[in-house]
């Protein structure tokens, strides 16, 4: 069963998606390569996001979200700090092992965090982006802990980051509610759109990908035997070797026109 922590975080439609994604989940984490790079991405990501809080600290004028802002870097950078480290461990052990036939990771990543952008937003757009990007990475730390139930110390690293992921997500609704106690709804609800606008043009732009790729290769099946075949044809007509130029050819043999 689970935890009651658990089963609020997951019950939004986006953890349901993920749920249902979880035998692609499972497929991913199963192999050690992609293991590992997801690690080394998710190190990135949140140093990234880590630093940007840091630098939303900086911005903003209310000393009570400066101070919060600050500890959620703190945490952020600490995270990088673990997936590093365990991607680093993970290859230290790392045998001569096959990469497997496709080594992409088709889901997106566990924060959301590269999509943040510090400049010029209000307080109000920040943490709502935040609330919304915490609580997809509470959700997905949960299904990620569960499949690598092989591993225990990256299990481990994913409970402890979990623990803070729902604390940013607690402290940025409230925080929103108390800075814009008319309107935090809305802007909740504003950021879930823009997140999920931008995972369709994501998802847009993979589906274009492999489309262009198909239609590429169909055209190049279809459309090239034809002219191949015709090639060869003419190719047979044509007399092999060096041919002799008629004698009554009024150009001159040395001229070079
Ligand atoms: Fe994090
Ligand atoms: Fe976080």
């Amino acid at each position: 069963m689970l935890p009651f922590r658990d089963f609020w975080m997951l019950a939004s439609p986006g953890a349901f998606v993920d749920r249902m994604l979880r035998p692609i989940h499972h497929w991913v984490w199963g192999d050690f390569d992609r293991r590992v790079r997801k690690l080394i991405a998710f190190g990135e990501v949140e140093g990234d996001g880590g630093r940007d809080i840091l630098r939303a600290a900086e911005l903003t004028p209310d000393p009570l979200l400066r101070r919060l802002y600050l500890a959620h870097a703190i945490d952020e950078l600490h995270h990088a700090d673990l997936f590093r480290k365990r991607s680093a461990a993970l290859l230290r052990t790392r045998s001569a092992r096959s990469s497997g036939l496709f080594d992409a990771t088709p889901l997106p990543g566990g924060h959301g965090l590269d999509d943040l952008c510090i400049e010029g937003e209000p307080d109000h757009r920040l943490l709502a982006f935040l609330h919304v990007a915490e609580k997809a990475a509470a959700g997905r730390f949960a299904i990620y802990r569960e499949v690598v139930d092989d591993d225990p110390a990256t299990r481990a690293i994913f409970e402890e980051i979990l623990r803070d992921e729902v604390f940013h997500m607690n402290y940025t609704y409230t925080q929103l509610a108390r800075i814009s106690p008319a309107t935090y709804r809305r802007h909740v609800w504003r950021a879930r759109a823009s997140r999920l606008w931008k995972r369709y043009l994501r998802f847009a732009a993979v589906i274009a990908a492999i489309f262009g790729t198909v239609m590429l290769t169909l055209q190049y099946f279809v459309l090239v035997p034809p002219f191949a075949w015709l090639a060869r044809r003419a190719e047979k007509r044509e007399p092999a070797g060096w041919v002799p130029i008629p004698r009554e050819t009024p150009e001159s043999s040395t001229s070079l026109y």
